[in-house]
């Protein structure tokens, strides 16, 4: 908005007309598409997002239920506003591509109460072509200097009837819930990312960007289709406590008019965040790593010592000569270390994670490893006595950094809401996995850790909402439902999980999802794939550490479908979703960071499906052989998984494929140009 029109705005408010929504501000997507707009009415703060004219977010509420000060949503003006633009372009030191731009205009718009205790607050919105950014930052003031937040009373009221894919957010699980697609208004509390499809076909995701020191949101449904968020508990009884200035992170709305733009608009959330804060991780490598883990699941390895431990010197060098063997520069070893004997789930004061246990002979395997080009995977699982982890974690990261384990795989198995962090009295208190204390947790392991040049992969995790920016040592999390529920999941994972996954929980960053189980059988119970399938989740569920999760032996059995996993990078330099419809199928190709080689993988849910594919991603008038792992004829999730057909073809940038997926099936594929 220019200067005058904000400015007859303001005189236009101050005349009086307050008894109608009066638009105070306003601002637009860089070419016009989305346009996000600021109303007062009688006081009241609101604000709605049109797309090329049309409602997309109907008007929804802004504010804040504060303790002792009341609520800060009434009995405001607009005090001042500028806008301003945005357009560069940031290098990523890994990731799904190597670079991002940031293209956006900025609204800032203070509001002051025009009312005893006249507080202060601007509300800042970023605005791109393929969805909004907004957060509340709160200046220093007279008014007060903290706030004890009760709850945020902001709201997304989605204009158009949809449909919407999401879990149940405060329920006894952290996020390892199956998706359930309903009609919007049926949703009760989700967490995010939700993603949202109107019935007139625009896709829409809801999320955070920035979750620091402050309390996830959840959403929380209140009418018809309106959600409102809903910040997660702390123990003791407020959301969030904040000494002045701080802002909110960012609430983000992802607006585009297909699935698989949808997927592409997710960097938005680190564009919303703040750039790298930790130096130079250049020190990372992202890798894929296998472990001794899927036989801990299958319950055949125990984590406990004893005649069943995995985690055994001679078992370990056994996975060390198979990583040195095949190219995998990672091998996690769950059960190192002493704490799994007794009742670990929920109980992590046994844990000590500085020692290993007797028969792991930390020293030896981790330079044994280094001598073949190996880096042992450190675990830290916590069974959440998270205050009894934070005590050690300096010193396990300098252990650690000293034998070469620059990867460390975090875990916080305990039911939602029973974190334990000692008070300052030394009394526990129960904390929840996504409230405002474990959300600083997580930032005091990635900074420990950064120090020791030790990268994290948090599991049961806070949700990822784009700090891989600032924090490029946080590389993967887990934070849904993984492979390790073909195991012993009841129900298992079905076919549709993955798709779902690609176009919810993977909008918000890397997941270590650990695919790759080729011997597609769990404890007693099938994995609801093909052969193929396994293969190309190693391109549709991006991690930069990612596993081949299966046990050496079975790979043995599958070397054929095992060349594409050894095969496949973890680092990318470009990515583009080539087609996809939320919950039903994706077809992603990726660029090797390291190499001009690409990656296609395809996914289905339970449907067998035809789609035609374009190649024209690759190089023009470059011939490059395209090394494929199909659904052989024939295959079906459910009574034909193994069925699995290789061969080779020359293909060009003009040529367009048509891929054949089995039900539950998928495809992958490798173009190597040829000399
Ligand atoms: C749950 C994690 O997701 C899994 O990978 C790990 O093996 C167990 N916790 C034990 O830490
Ligand atoms: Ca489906």
């Amino acid at each position: 908005m220019r200067p005058l029109s904000a400015l007859l705005l303001l005189l236009a408010l101050h005349a009086g007309t307050e008894a109608r929504a009066a638009t105070v501000a306003e601002v637009s997507s860089p070419s016009g598409v989305l346009t996000a707009t600021l109303d007062l009415h009688e006081g009241r703060l609101s604000y709605h997002v049109q797309r090329l004219g049309e409602p997309v977010i109907a008007p929804s509420a802004l504010g804040f239920q504060i303790r002792g000060a009341g609520k800060l949503e009434r009995s405001l003006a607009l005090t001042r506003q500028a806008t301003s633009s945005t357009d560069e372009t940031w290098e990523q030191p890994w990731g799904e591509s190597r670079h991002v731009r940031n293209h956006y205009n900025e609204l800032r718009a203070r509001f002051t109460e025009t009312i005893k205790p006249g507080r202060i607050v601007d509300v800042v919105f970023r605005v791109y072509d393929d969805g909004v950014g907004f957060r509340y930052e709160f200046p220093r003031q007279a008014a007060m200097d903290e706030v004890i937040i009760d709850d945020e009373l902001t709201e997304f009221a989605i204009a158009a009837p949809a449909t919407a894919w999401w879990i149940p957010a405060g329920e006894w699980n952290r996020y390892e819930y199956l998706y359930q697609r309903t009609p919007l208004a049926e949703v009760t509390q989700a967490h995010t990312p939700i993603t949202v499809r109107t019935d007139d076909g625009l896709h829409l995701a809801f999320h955070e960007a920035a979750l620091v020191d402050y309390s996830a949101m959840w959403l929380r449904r209140t009418e018809g289709q309106r959600l409102r968020a809903q910040l997660s508990p702390a123990s003791q009884g407020w959301k969030v406590r904040r000494a002045l200035p701080f802002h909110t992170p960012w609430r983000t709305v992802q607006i585009t008019d297909s699935a698989a733009a949808l997927y592409e608009s997710s960097k938005l959330i680190l564009n919303l965040n703040e750039p790298n804060a930790v130096g130079d991780v250049s020190w990372f490598q992202p890798a894929k790593y296998i472990g001794i883990w899927w036989s801990l699941h299958l319950e055949t390895e125990s984590w406990a010592t004893g005649k069943e431990h995995g985690a055994t010197t001679a078992n370990t060098r056994r996975y060390i000569d198979f990583a040195a063997k095949h190219g995998f520069r990672g091998v996690l070893v769950e059960g190192w270390n002493p704490g799994w004997d007794g009742q670990w789930f929920g109980n992590g004061y046994d844990f000590n994670f500085t020692q290993a246990t007797r028969d792991f002979d930390i020293e030896a395997l981790a330079a044994y490893a280094m001598s073949k080009g190996v880096h042992l995977i450190g675990h830290h699982e916590t069974g959440c006595a998270v205050s009894h982890y934070e005590d050690q974690m300096d010193a396990a990261f300098a252990m650690n950094e000293r034998l070469g384990i620059d990867v460390v795989k975090t875990g916080y198995v305990c039911d939602a809401g029973q974190i334990e962090r000692r008070g300052d009295d030394g009394k526990i208190v129960r904390e929840w996995h996504d409230g405002q204390w474990n959300a600083n947790h997580h930032l005091r392991v990635v900074q420990a850790a950064a120090k020791h040049h030790v990268a994290i992969n948090a599991h049961e995790p806070i949700k990822d909402t784009g700090l891989r920016r600032t924090y490029p040592n946080w590389v993967s999390r887990e934070g849904a439902r993984g492979m390790e529920y073909g195991a012993w999941g009841n129900p298992t994972n079905p076919p549709e999980h993955e798709v779902n996954l690609v176009f919810t929980r993977m909008l918000s960053g890397p997941m270590d999802y650990t695919p790759g189980i080729l011997s597609l059988q769990g404890r007693g119970q099938a994995i609801q794939t093909t052969l193929a399938k396994q293969l190309a989740l190693y391109v549709t569920l991006y991690s930069p550490v990612q596993m081949a999760a299966d046990l050496p032996e079975n790979y043995a059995r599958h070397m054929d479908a095992f060349q594409f996993i050894k095969d496949v990078p973890a680092d990318w330099a470009q990515t583009r979703v080539l087609n996809g419809e939320v919950g039903d199928y994706v077809t992603m190709a990726r660029q090797d960071r390291n190499s001009t080689d690409w990656y296609l993988g395809a996914i289905t849910d339970e449907q067998g499906r035809v789609l035609q594919v374009p190649l024209s991603f690759l190089e023009p008038g470059l011939s490059y052989e395209a090394q494929v792992y199909r659904d052989g004829d024939g295959a079906h999730w459910k009574s034909a998984p193994f069925k699995l057909t290789r061969e080779t073809r020359t293909v060009t940038s003009a040529d367009t494929l048509t891929l054949r997926l089995a039900a539950g099936g998928g495809q992958a594929i490798r173009f190597t140009p040829k000399r």
